[in-house]
């Protein structure tokens, strides 16, 4: 299933996508896109392969042995897979952030340098800058600015996870990737980071794998179902969040559904 999206400018795409493991097919006939400006959550049931899916859009699939792609993954219209394209300047493009925050054991201005100072060169001056605008863009600055150098550990799960999204925007990233970024956070982080992903999406479109169907049907603005179907992954179903949750019709979809509102 899968709709072109009109008059867009299309920043990321997938087509016919298809993963692997061993003789395993786990994902098959995956086609979508995220357009500039936009957020593009992707559900569905635990093992369908959303996780294996993200992974596959910054090649962070070739770190699993024994891990198979297929099909085509665009990024601004070139192939990901294109012979002269540098995998670390691609993870920097396309960043990720998982369930768990993810930090470094250094101090917090540290860990937000981290990926950017690799990246490029940057005097203490432009050093000090992006520190604070990055800390300022993921409202922390205020919480942390007294304690830059202390151990990033020290801070709340919440924090850490603001943290690594700081981290990650260093490195200017045209698409970013979270799988499931508030499932290990309280109501108050989840709210906070939900703010930001709305704020920031102007700026970086957003690819979201989430289990929590609130927040995918009120932040996302289109969303793609993956379920299991003949016991491999597939785009079951994908379209405007509304549309989508207001008059799902695969089946597999509408028993996700029901159970996820029994839970
Ligand atoms: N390295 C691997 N080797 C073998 N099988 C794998 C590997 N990675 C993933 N799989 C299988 O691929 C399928 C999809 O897994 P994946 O983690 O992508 O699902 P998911 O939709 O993210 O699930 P969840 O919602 O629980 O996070 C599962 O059946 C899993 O066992
Ligand atoms: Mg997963």
């Amino acid at each position: 299933m899968f709709e072109n999206i009109p008059c867009k400018n299309i920043v990321l795409e997938t087509l016919n996508l298809e993963v692997q493991v061993r003789e395993r097919t786990i994902l098959q006939n995956i086609s979508l896109q995220v357009a500039s400006g936009e957020i593009l959550g992707i559900i569905g049931p635990s093992g369908a392969g959303k996780s294996t899916l993200l992974r596959c859009f910054n090649r962070l699939s070739e770190l699993t042995p024994g891990l198979r792609v297929r099909g085509e993954v665009r990024l601004m219209g070139s192939s990901i897979y294109a012979p002269e394209l540098d995998v670390n300047v691609l993870r920097a493009r396309v960043g990720m952030l998982f369930q768990e925050p993810v930090v470094f054991p250094v101090d917090i201005r540290e860990n937000v340098l981290f990926g950017a100072r690799r990246l490029r060169k940057l005097s203490k001056g432009e050093q000090d800058e992006l520190v604070e605008s990055k800390l300022r863009e993921v409202a922390l600055w205020e919480e942390v600015r007294d304690r830059l150098k202390q151990p990033a550990a020290k801070l709340s799960v919440g924090q850490q996870q603001r943290l690594c999204l700081a981290r990650t925007l260093a490195v200017r990233p045209e698409v970013l990737l979270m799988d499931e970024p508030t499932s290990a956070l309280d109501p108050r982080s989840t709210s906070a980071i939900e703010e930001l992903l709305l704020e920031m999406k102007s700026r970086h479109s957003i690819v979201l794998v989430t289990h929590n169907l609130r927040q995918a049907r009120q932040i996302s603005d289109r969303v793609a179902v993956v379920c299991l179907r003949n016991g491999v992954g597939q785009i079951v179903e994908q379209g405007e969040s509304a549309a989508v949750f207001n008059a799902p019709s695969a089946p597999e979809f509408r028993d996700y559904l029901g159970q996820a509102s029994g839970m």
